[in-house]
């Protein structure tokens, strides 16, 4: 069905694209700024290597044996009740479901580039104001680049494996990579790096809390690009006898790398020229271009240079999330890649114009349940329900229902020694702790 295959550094890039992304430079950051910092990173890291790592494996290993996208795969797989398993495929929507605001973010991001390289907010009182609003008061500005985005990423997609998303990732993933380590280098050069190693990495205690646990390995997920088909269906187009465990190593780690180098350098300069770490989710766009400012000319260059990083790192995370649905229609429905792409992007630009929407003022009281807003609860029913649902099954399809001696042949050679615990971990730990997460972050322990 499908032959075009991902080159074994194509595939490691579209699978590290994936995972680099907004989780890691605008959100990543600011949830270690609200949780005090260190001791949050250390839970995370901890997090990232005993679940993130054994579901990323498993998740991989999924696409790799199933070869199709991914309700397909659990059909083909799944020994028994194999009409039931393949709704376990549907975790694919998940991905279209956070494009409908993942696109709308993006779309901020590319104002911004714009807006960056003329002028940069005086002060945070002013730099709040903008954002503000545009968040609520201009429809137009959002809407346009939104429309960008889905234009964008959906071209990309009718390209295929090959030629779009692999070659997309060979060029943005590196230049992604040059920029943020050009300006932590500069970071290196300010006093107060010491300042924002000292904050990311000497634990303070005080400020964890049961929620912060729960915070952590929600984020661990979404920052790898767990629980929603990417993975799988990215693997599904990996060479035979391909190197999972490996290629799961790459990606965890320059996944991590390069979330705890942005937050360094983001915190270094909210140190230096800023108001200092926690300031939540207005971080890049509100803190950050204020202590741009005060950086004079190469505040400009920076901002630029610093949202452009931003929107790479989303553009290759978002072809990720559509990429499974697109697979579903061409191998289900036998769809040309042409319709399937532009259908799913259609999907998510049109539901994404009432995500916008739901911020503005005027429209939001249509658009608000509970005290949410439709973007906020997009978020939260991905984030909150449907990851952590789909991680407890794939560790559980992993772990009991696939025969282990199947799975055993094709990990054993590659985990040596590792196996039985990363079996281990698939089977207990990982269930518990995924199903504990969810039942938190729906509020029912918290
Ligand atoms: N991992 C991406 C990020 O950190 C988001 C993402 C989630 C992308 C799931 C693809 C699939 O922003």
């Amino acid at each position: 069905m499908k032959i075009a295959r991902f080159s074994r550094i194509g595939f490691i890039l579209a699978a590290a694209g994936s995972a680099v992304g907004l989780g890691n430079i605008w959100k990543f950051p600011y949830i270690t700024g609200e949780y005090g910092g260190g001791a949050f990173v250390l839970i995370y890291l901890f997090t990232v290597l005993v679940i993130g790592f054994s579901i990323m494996i498993a998740e991989m290993l999924i696409g790799y044996m199933g070869r199709r996208d991914s309700v397909t795969s659990f059909e083909i797989l799944a020994p028994h009740h194999k009409q039931l398993w393949k709704y376990a495929g549907f975790q694919a929507l998940a991905g279209l479901f956070i494009m409908i605001y993942y696109s709308v973010v993006i779309g901020w991001i590319f104002n911004y580039i714009v807006t960056s390289l003329s002028t940069l907010p005086s002060t945070v009182a002013q730099a709040e104001q903008t954002f503000n609003t545009m968040l609520h008061a201009d429809f137009w500005t959002q809407f346009e680049y939104h429309t960008v985005a889905f234009i964008g990423i959906t071209y990309v997609l009718t390209k295929g494996i090959k030629g779009g998303i692999e070659k997309m990732n060979m060029i943005l993933m590196p230049a992604l990579m040059l920029i943020l380590l050009g300006m932590f280098a500069y970071a290196l050069t300010l006093d107060t790096f010491s300042q924002a190693f000292h904050f990311m990495f000497f634990p303070d205690w005080s400020k964890i809390d049961s929620n912060a646990f729960v915070v952590a390995v929600g984020h661990a997920f979404f920052t790898l690009s767990l629980g929603m088909g990417a993975m799988m269906t990215y693997s599904a187009s990996l060479e035979k006898n391909s190197n999972i465990v490996q290629a799961a190593f790459w990606v965890v780690f320059l996944d991590t790398t390069i979330a705890i180098v942005a937050g360094l350098m983001l915190f270094t300069f909210l140190y230096q020229y800023g108001a200092g770490p926690a300031k939540g989710p207005g971080l890049v766009f509100i803190s950050l271009p204020a202590a741009f400012y005060e950086m004079g000319i190469i505040g400009n260059i920076f901002a630029v240079l610093f949202f452009i990083a931003l929107a790479f790192a989303g553009l290759t995370s978002a072809v990720s999330l559509v990429e499974p649905m697109v697979q579903y229609f061409i191998d289900r429905f036998s769809w040309s890649r042409l319709k399937a792409s532009i259908m799913m992007g259609l999907f998510f630009y049109l539901i994404g114009i009432f995500a916008i929407l739901s911020n503005i003022e005027g429209a939001s009281e249509y658009l608000t349940w509970g005290n949410k807003s439709f973007f906020d609860w997009v978020d939260y029913v991905t984030a909150a329900i449907m990851l952590p649902i789909a991680g407890l099954i794939m560790a559980v399809f992993i772990g009991f229902v696939i025969e282990k001696s199947k799975v055993e042949s094709i990990m054993k050679p590659q985990l040596g020694f590792a196996f039985e615990a990363w079996y281990f971990s698939l089977r207990y730990i990982t269930p518990i702790a995924m199903f504990v997460v969810m039942l938190s972050l729906m509020g029912v322990l918290s």
